[in-house]
């Protein structure tokens, strides 16, 4: 069985700490390492939009000496039910590693168990681990360490940054809380999960409601969009509970320290982060984008070596 990288948990402290490493060599030396050297192919499947997935994957396949066959899973047989494992199965043969951005995390489950290479989450509904290893090298940029920082989200916590920030944080040892209104918590597993986690590495995670209160003491402040891909018409009101959760001057002064703020973007400015903040000095979010770059080739790099370890025996 391959490694695959479906949840932030699916790597372990030790593991997580070896990616961002490596993503630290990628960003110093673009092409120190060609692990796709041939050129392997990589699917990278859409069926949702994206901009920065899409294009760091692509030049990072490529950077890797590899060949991205980048598709819209809208196109694929996918779309005219060829069932999740048949199309797993084909792919495994064409392949060297299967990028997927869908909706329910079930999905992806299903392609990795029918794989027999690496199946990388570019984001579910449930859980967007990527986005997070870049999150995660940009934070050890500005602070210096991981373990012991505490960070904040702000929003829809029931959404798959929130998840995924609970999941991976706790991982690196952070602190995680999430700011969010009531019917917006993290689902209860993936909580308990993260708390399980959080458990094995010196970190906590909570849910607060209070905006202010949850900005107190915190090095770091994360929001995202209040109205995640697919969840334009579920009939629910995504704008004004939010709006106390709006990372702002007032927000960012209560932190009473040096924060930085994370968006992993597209921002709807004037809504979950003002102009002001996203433009300020305290604001990653550029580096953040980047970092999708190198923290996916040394996440590829990883799970292709760990595949070519298995391979071996
Ligand atoms: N942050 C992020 O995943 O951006 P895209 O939707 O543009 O890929
Ligand atoms: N929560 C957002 C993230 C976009 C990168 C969404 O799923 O649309």
């Amino acid at each position: 069985m391959p490694r695959h990288f479906l949840r932030d948990d699916d790597l372990n402290p030790d593991e997580q700490r070896d990616v961002l490493d490596l993503a630290d060599l990628m960003k110093a030396d673009p092409v120190a390492q060609r692990p796709l050297h041939g050129p392997q192919g990589v699917a990278v499947i859409f069926e949702k939009n994206s901009t920065r997935t899409r294009l760091s994957f692509e030049i990072g396949i490529a950077q890797l000496g590899g060949h991205p066959v980048v598709v819209d899973g809208r196109t694929m047989q996918l779309g005219r039910e060829e069932t999740i494992p048949d199309t797993s199965r084909v792919l495994s043969r064409y392949v060297h590693a299967v990028v997927w951005r869908t909706f329910a995390h079930a999905r992806i489950e299903a392609m990795a168990s029918a794989s027999s290479v690496p199946v990388i989450n570019a984001l579910t509904d449930e859980f967007h681990p990527c986005q997070v290893l870049a999150d995660l090298q940009t934070i050890r940029e500005r602070h210096g360490k991981l373990a012991g920082l505490t960070l904040t989200y702000f929003g829809d916590g029931a959404n798959n940054m929130a998840h995924s920030l609970l999941l991976g944080g706790a991982t690196a040892g952070m602190h995680v809380r999430v700011a969010a209104p009531e019917g917006f918590d993290p689902l209860p597993w993936v909580f308990d999960a993260a708390k399980q986690r959080a458990a094995e590495t010196g970190g906590s995670v909570a849910i607060l409601r209070e905006p202010r209160q949850a900005a107190e003491g915190s090095d770091v402040l994360v929001t995202d969009s209040w109205t995640s891909m697919g969840q334009e018409n579920d009939g629910k009101d995504r704008v004004s509970p939010f709006r106390p959760y709006q990372i702002n001057r007032e927000l960012l002064a209560a932190t009473g320290t040096t924060s930085t703020v994370l968006h992993c973007l597209p921002a709807h400015r004037g809504w979950e982060i003002t102009d002001e903040v996203m433009d300020g000095p305290a604001s990653a979010v550029w580096d953040e984008a980047e970092n999708r770059l190198h923290a996916q080739k040394a996440l590829l790099t990883w799970l292709i070596q760990s595949q070519g370890v298995m391979d071996r025996r």
